[in-house]
């Protein structure tokens, strides 16, 4: 096991990956990245398996998905809810080798560099060694993550700030891991470059439940890892400010972004 905790860990992680990983969108990732059937892929820190089970789609006719993750409950999960006999789950730390698992032509690390501000190039080294020849690698992570909101009361946004740099501080989290990855392709001197933004939240109105319960979740566990002392702003502490928070982001007048780079290489 990793010797930090993952930041996101909670009874509830299973069911927040659940509901926050759209299929769709999965695969018009993959597709833009250059997956294609027959191709042995490696999903980096996998969670419940969905992304998984959707690459696995775009491989067929032939093609193969190893999911790979730390934890013995989301892969117990996985292994439970999507079943193929092309598709396996494997419980293993990805910061220890993986040659073990043979070789791939498509590795999927999505939403991964971002917990691992000090590590995320040994990390990207790591999925390139196991790269065949031609082989592809593709990252996927957020930037300015969960720092762009309009109009979040001055009281509200500094404390967000402040809980932010704290959880890189303390959790070696990297709010900035998005502008990060095409260095890190580039770096390794892969091929055929390309990069991509998308807006990964982009939430105005009426509050969908899959966003008000992954950003519930976000800010409760922001708070709990934080450190932040926020009795200094806040007569109940960080209930308190995840209370005011949620006000705000209920309100439809909010309006929420959040950058997601896309960035996709070729192995010489
Ligand atoms: C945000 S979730 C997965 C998201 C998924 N990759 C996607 O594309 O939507 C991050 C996952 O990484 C796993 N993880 C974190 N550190 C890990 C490590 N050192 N080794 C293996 N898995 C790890 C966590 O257990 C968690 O399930």
């Amino acid at each position: 096991m990793p010797d930090r905790a993952y930041l996101m860990e909670s009874a509830t992680e299973i069911e927040r990956l659940e509901m926050k990983t759209r299929g769709e969108d999965v695969i018009d990732q993959a597709l833009w990245a250059g997956i294609k059937p027959g191709q042995r892929v490696a999903d980096i820190g996998c969670g419940s398996g969905k992304t998984s089970f959707h690459l696995l789609e775009l491989v067929q006719p032939g093609g193969e998905v190893v999911g790979i993750d730390a934890s013995a409950e989301r892969i117990a999960y996985a292994r439970r809810t999507y079943v193929h006999p092309s598709l396996s789950f494997v419980c293993h730390d990805f910061l220890e080798p993986l040659n073990d698992l043979g070789g791939f032509d498509f590795i999927w690390i999505r939403f991964i560099l971002e917990h691992y501000r000090k590590e995320s190039m040994t990390i990207v080294q790591g999925a390139y060694d196991l790269l065949n020849q031609g082989g592809i690698l593709c990252l996927i992570d957020l930037d300015h993550n969960c720092l762009s909101h309009h109009e979040l009361p001055s009281s509200l946004a500094r404390t967000l700030e402040d809980v932010m740099k704290n959880l890189a501080q303390l959790e070696n989290f990297d709010p900035f891991a998005g502008r990060k990855l095409y260095a890190h392709l580039y770096d390794l001197k892969m091929l055929n470059i390309q990069v991509d933004m998308r807006p990964h939240n982009l939430i105005y109105g009426d509050l969908r439940e899959s966003d008000r319960f992954n950003w519930e979740q976000k800010m409760l566990m922001a708070a709990q890892k934080s450190g932040f002392l926020f009795e200094k702003y806040y007569e109940n502490g960080a209930e308190g400010f995840c209370h005011d928070f949620q006000r705000y982001f209920l309100d439809p007048r909010r309006f929420t972004y959040t950058p997601m780079i896309l960035c996709r290489g070729e192995k010489p």
